[in-house]
């Protein structure tokens, strides 16, 4: 078990891997060349956040320091993740004597890796003197940029496409001050053999270092390493960490690797660090978009929404927000539940002039097509007139009714436009009645079976003369047609009753869902002839499989060089098709 330690107030994390091991991180900036606050402020917030750090996580930026500051305090910095940026500045050096690494994941004005720019003072004598970079061996992207420091001393010997990744043309120096020879570079890419892709620690070909090493090694082995091309396991050079599914031998599944780590930055992790949610196999601050947080087993981790993410809205019905209107109903943009209720007033849907509000767009309504539960009540007094039905509101499944409008949780009343309500999906309306008045042209509302949706014990008020609900449709509707059924007499597909599903016909078959909804079988299953072609929706519940199988599952082909349990795992397709494991002595399928 790992520990972690979160000093909160100088942003630095202490991640102690194991009893040997520990890395601290810190965070960089991107603040570019605009500084906020004095400078004896942003001395002291830098001097806080860089105190003790090993690996910078972003960009490490130090800009207008006076010549008297004392920047000792990046002696322990060995990685910067982002970019590196020194302008106008004023001291003489730059203490990073343990720098190996620039790993230019953000670069400065989209090129560089390192920016040293303007360092002296235009009328006092102080300026840039040294680079002190004298441990850099590696940029991994983007290229230099070294211009206008009056006093930097460059040394020519310093080979920078040495340093840059091959092929960067990138590469400014100029207007520095006069050449000297400054002890630089020992061993560089141009005196490895050339087997040794460039990186080694001695020039006999037997000398190169690992290819997961970055900025050279003093050995060969992955644990040599003066840092790490892609991530660091535990002292341990990898170019993955180790992967959060590995297959089971047993049950020929991927299934969770108890033993997983995360990326984190260049870290392998056991556990991402506070406020950090694992996305996949990395440690992110927020889940991108498509994802919502949820925590499993004390773990935060950022899962698949499959549509849209959940997002809880107010509504309306304060003094100040009486009704949906032109003014407010982009607020409601992707919501899926109402935290209240939502009114719909004729000041909101005509507009109102006294307070200056336009007409609502019609169109606008589309808007309600996401949402899917109303905490309160759906109150519509007013609608626009050619618009014949709610199906602005077909996918909203539950009207809670916590707090209710004279005992009523939907009302529906004087819209002469409406025909039919078109609530398709409402299931359920956990409390207060239903209150459907004054609406001259509206049908079908009373072939619904409100009971079925309601408490028995509320009340509801309905209006005669009702119309016939599609032969497919059971306990009533909400209007014309078979996809507006409160239920199914048969099956369901996709919100639209059907007769039958397609279990033995068609392209594409399916099997039905115990509440009778017709869903796909897997896609490799084998489409059958005379029978049915799985029970279920899983891979391991087809009749026969399309291409091959491995234990109970079709798959579109055998497991190769798939992580397992002990190293990678092989498999062929024998006569049959089955997948079988290669022998033993086979390394690579
Ligand atoms: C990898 O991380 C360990 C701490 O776990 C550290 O001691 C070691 O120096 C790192 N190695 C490299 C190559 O960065
Ligand atoms: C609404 O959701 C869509 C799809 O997820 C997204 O592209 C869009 O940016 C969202 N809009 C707002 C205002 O949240
Ligand atoms: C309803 O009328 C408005 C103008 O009053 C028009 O912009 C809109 O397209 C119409 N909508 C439908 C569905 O006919
Ligand atoms: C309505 O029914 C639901 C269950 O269907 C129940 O949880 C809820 O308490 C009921 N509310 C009232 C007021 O009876
Ligand atoms: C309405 O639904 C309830 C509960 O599901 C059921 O008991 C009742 O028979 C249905 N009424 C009609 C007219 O179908």
């Amino acid at each position: 078990i790992f520990p972690i330690l979160y000093c909160g107030l100088t942003l630095t994390l202490l991640l102690f891997f194991d009893f040997f091991f520990s890395v601290v991180v810190c965070y960089g900036t991107q603040n570019v060349l605009s500084v906020t606050g004095n400078t004896e402020t942003q001395y002291n917030l830098m001097k806080e956040r860089y105190t003790g750090c090993e690996i910078v996580m972003g960009n490490l930026e130090i800009t207008m320091m006076e010549h008297t500051r004392d920047f000792s305090f990046l002696q322990s910095i060995r990685e910067v993740t982002g970019y590196i940026l020194f302008a106008v500045n004023e001291f003489s050096r730059l203490p990073l004597d343990h720098l190996r690494v620039i790993r230019g994941t953000t670069l400065y004005e989209d090129k560089y890796a390192l920016a040293v720019m303007v360092n002296y003072h235009k009328d006092r004598e102080h300026g840039l003197q040294e680079l002190g970079l004298t441990h850099l061996t590696e940029i991994l992207e983007g290229g230099v940029k070294i211009i206008h420091n009056k006093y930097l001393s460059y040394a020519p010997q310093v080979n920078w496409l040495d340093i840059v990744k091959d092929g960067t043309t990138n590469i400014v120096i100029e207007g520095n001050g006069p050449e000297s020879d400054l002890d630089f570079l020992s061993v560089t890419k141009t005196v490895c053999a050339p087997q040794c892709n460039g990186r080694c620690f001695g020039r006999n070909p037997s000398e190169c270092c690992h290819n997961e090493c970055a900025g050279g090694c003093i050995g060969p082995l992955d644990t040599d390493c003066f840092a790490c091309r892609n991530f660091n396991n535990t002292g341990s050079c990898v170019s993955l960490c180790p992967q959060t599914l590995i297959y089971n031998k047993h049950t020929f599944k991927l299934e969770p690797n108890p033993n997983a780590k995360y990326q984190y930055g260049s870290i392998c992790v056991a556990q991402c660090p506070p406020n950090f949610v694992v996305d996949g196999s990395s440690c992110v601050s927020s889940c991108p978009t498509d994802k919502k947080e949820v925590e499993k087993n004390g773990v935060k981790r950022c899962e698949p929404c499959g549509g849209l993410c959940p997002k809880a809205c107010h509504g309306t019905g304060s003094p100040t927000r009486q009704t949906v209107d032109a003014r407010n109903i982009d607020s409601f943009t992707n919501c899926t539940k109402i935290q209240g209720s939502l009114h719909f007033l004729v000041t909101g849907i005509k507009g109102d002039e006294y307070n200056n509000i336009p007409a609502l767009d019609p169109e606008k309504l589309k808007i309600f097509n996401t949402v899917r539960e109303i905490t309160d009540i759906l109150c519509i007094q007013s609608w626009p007139e050619n618009m014949t039905d709610l199906s602005v509101f077909s996918n909203l499944q539950t009207i809670q009714g916590r707090t209710l409008y004279k005992g009523y949780s939907l009302l529906v009343v004087r819209s002469p436009s409406l025909t039919s309500l078109g609530l398709r999906s409402l299931r359920k309306i956990n409390d207060g009645g239903v209150y459907i008045t004054g609406n001259k042209k509206l049908c079908y509302h009373d072939t619904v079976n409100w009971s079925r949706i309601m408490n028995s014990s509320s009340r509801s008020q309905k209006l005669k003369d009702g119309r016939v609900c599609d032969p497919l449709c059971s306990d009533g509707c909400w209007g014309p047609g078979p996809n507006q059924c409160v239920s199914c007499k048969n099956y369901s597909r996709g919100g639209m009753c059907v007769p039958d599903c397609m279990f033995m016909t068609g392209k594409r078959r399916e099997f039905a869902t115990r509440s009778g909804e017709c869903m796909p079988c897997h896609p490799e299953c084998k489409v059958q002839e005379g029978k049915e072609t799985c029970t279920g929706p899983g891979a391991d519940q087809c009749v026969t499989c399309a291409r091959k199988q491995d234990g109970p599952h079709c798959v579109s082909s055998c497991p190769d060089g798939v992580m397992g349990g002990e190293g990678l795992i092989f498999k062929y397709p024998n006569k049959q098709g089955h997948c079988e494991p290669c022998h033993i002595n086979c390394t690579q399928g």
